[in-house]
């Protein structure tokens, strides 16, 4: 079987992580890496023995590319998606997929069309770890979620501001509304409150630093998402709660909690090399249904990040019925 070849866009901070899988993968090849950065670029390509490209149609253009990782910053998404996925590019977008709605909405229709393998980097599904636990509820009544994300700034300087980031709840607890939602199903409503209490002081930081998010499952189970920047270190995790069961998700590891016994299972897979894997083997096999998170799952819970933020605003709950209609 041909090599998988593979081309990337956006290759700072979490594009290491995908051109170190892809370069030690038996059936791929990275082909090119385009980077607004020239220094970028160059670097990436140096290090990988391929080429650089400064200007994505170029690299389109020039090079005979299968999939795409798009690891760009959340506001720099541009046109790269509907482009490619025109030449039946295989796509994985790094999450967020977007910052605004019907961008991700009509970008997503064309990746319908188009028929390309395509995946959103909500990389937590591929846990074993979160696989056993979906399992485990596959036949049980949850009653209540409890989900968290608290960790440290990140210093990249579009992190900081609302309208490149989405703040922190669309940027990086997007991970874990990823698995409620993947988990738990349907959320039916939103209720976010944040606030800015104590990162003042950062250079042009315009995004809140606590978040609470209150949510209503479609089953009438409820849940809440606390989210921070503030500590030194990083936790994240979620709890599901069910009658004399329990749960709990902290970090990689899962610990089942029934009334006489407790199991805990620590995670024995790198979910990054695991998405990876899935991507090229179901580019291979023509398989969609190898990819646990597909753009669509991204564009499903990017639309619950955002009617978060409306929330806040707002300062009332936001149904997704609503949400969606106001979209248009
Ligand atoms: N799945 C995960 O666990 C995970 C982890 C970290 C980051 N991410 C996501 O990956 C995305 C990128 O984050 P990062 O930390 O790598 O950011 P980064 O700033 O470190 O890297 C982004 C790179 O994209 C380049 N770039 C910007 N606009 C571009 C354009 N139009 N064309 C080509 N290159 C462009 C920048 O020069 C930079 O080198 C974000 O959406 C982030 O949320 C995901």
């Amino acid at each position: 079987m041909e090599k998988v070849r593979v081309g990337f866009v956006g290759v700072g901070g979490i594009a290491n992580t995908h051109l170190n899988n892809i370069s030690n993968h038996a059936d791929a090849e990275i082909v090119a890496v385009c980077d607004i950065s020239e220094d970028t670029a160059t670097r990436q390509a140096e290090k990988y023995k391929t080429t650089a490209y400064t200007d994505f149609d170029q690299m389109l253009e020039n090079e005979k590319i299968d999939a795409l990782f798009i690891c760009v910053p959340p506001f720099a998404h541009g046109d790269i998606e509907e482009k490619a996925a025109k030449k039946g590019v295989h796509l994985l977008v790094e999450k967020p997929i977007e910052l605004d709605f019907q961008k991700a909405k009509t970008k997503g229709e064309i990746i319908t069309q188009s028929g390309v393998i395509n995946a959103s980097g909500y990389c937590l599904r591929y846990l074993d770890t979160v696989q056993i636990g979906k399992n485990y509820l596959e036949d049980k009544q949850f009653a209540m979620v409890r989900g968290y994300y608290i960790t440290s700034f990140v210093p990249t300087p579009w992190y900081r501001i609302k309208n490149k980031s989405g703040g922190q709840l669309v940027e990086q607890s997007t991970h874990i509304l990823d698995l409620m939602g993947y988990l738990c199903g349907d959320i039916q409503q939103i209720q976010a409150d944040m606030s800015l209490q104590v990162m003042s002081d950062i250079e042009g930081l315009d995004i809140p630093d606590v978040t609470s998010v209150n949510v209503r499952f479609k089953t009438g189970a409820v849940g809440h998402l606390d989210s921070s920047l503030i500590q030194h270190d990083h936790r994240m995790g979620l709890e599901i709660l069910g009658r004399d069961f329990r749960l709990a998700l902290d970090g990689t590891t899962l610990s089942i909690f029934e009334k006489d016994k407790m199991i805990t299972y620590g995670s024995k897979v790198d979910f990054y090399e695991e998405q990876d894997n899935a991507f090229i083997k179901a580019i291979q096999t023509k398989n969609q249904d190898l990819i646990l998170a597909s753009y669509h799952d991204g564009l499903e819970t990017l639309s619950k990040s955002l009617a978060a933020n409306i929330s806040n605003e707002k300062r009332s709950m936001v149904t997704m019925e609503e949400f969606y209609k106001n979209q248009g």
